[in-house]
């Protein structure tokens, strides 16, 4: 199943993709990755894998979101894919683009959602006192981080944790959770 990712950071999520894209056996084939960000460090991670990348810079289109992301969209298009991995892409899309492509677009959400949306989960996480932690990834939907639950992992919160050593320990778990849920939705899909 040809997938497109897109990035805007670190690019670690998308890092654990590639691998498990390069096991035989994965149903996935990363045909697209995306930046926003001209200087996303995760390109250069996908450019010696072998990638193909490209950079749509929203910078440009000032507030026109809409027409950043028809250019997005276009480029998704262009490329095949079947389906559009978030992996660390932080703007938060319009209707428009998650229409274009409802069902057929996941994110993944730092937190046990629906406990902790938006930014600074670890964070949030620690000031309520949660015991438990961990990460989700959902169905993109015009909600920021509502949509339908695909598949979740939790972590234990500890007495002595920062939101740095939190966010280390529920990220390894995203590294595997997030192929996991992709490999399931792409044997749906195949289907
Ligand atoms: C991850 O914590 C992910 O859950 C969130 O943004 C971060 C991206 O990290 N959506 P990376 O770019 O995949 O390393």
């Amino acid at each position: 199943v040809p997938v497109a990712i897109l990035i805007s950071g670190r690019g670690s999520n998308m890092r654990a993709l590639i691998e498990a894209c390069a096991r035989p056996d994965y149903p996935a084939e990363i045909v697209l990755v995306l930046s926003n960000r001209p200087d996303a460090p995760g390109l250069q991670v996908a450019e010696e894998a072998g990638l193909k990348t490209l950079v749509i810079d929203h910078k440009p289109f000032g507030t026109d979101r809409e027409a950043h992301e028809r250019e997005i969209d276009a480029a998704l298009q262009a490329s095949g894919a079947m389906l559009v991995v978030l992996a660390g892409y932080m703007r938060v899309l319009t209707p428009w683009l998650v229409n274009a492509w409802e069902d057929r677009m996941l994110n993944i959400h730092p937190s046990l959602l629906p406990a902790f949306p938006g930014l600074h989960t670890h964070e949030a996480a620690l000031k309520a006192g949660a015991k438990e932690h961990g990460c989700t990834v959902h169905l993109v939907t015009s909600g920021v981080d509502e949509g339908p639950i695909l598949g979740q992992a939790s972590v234990p919160v500890l007495e002595t944790d920062t939101p740095e050593t939190l966010a280390a320990r529920v990220l390894e778990q995203e590294h595997l959770l997030y192929p996991d849920v992709l490999e399931m939705i792409c044997d749906v899909f195949a289907k």
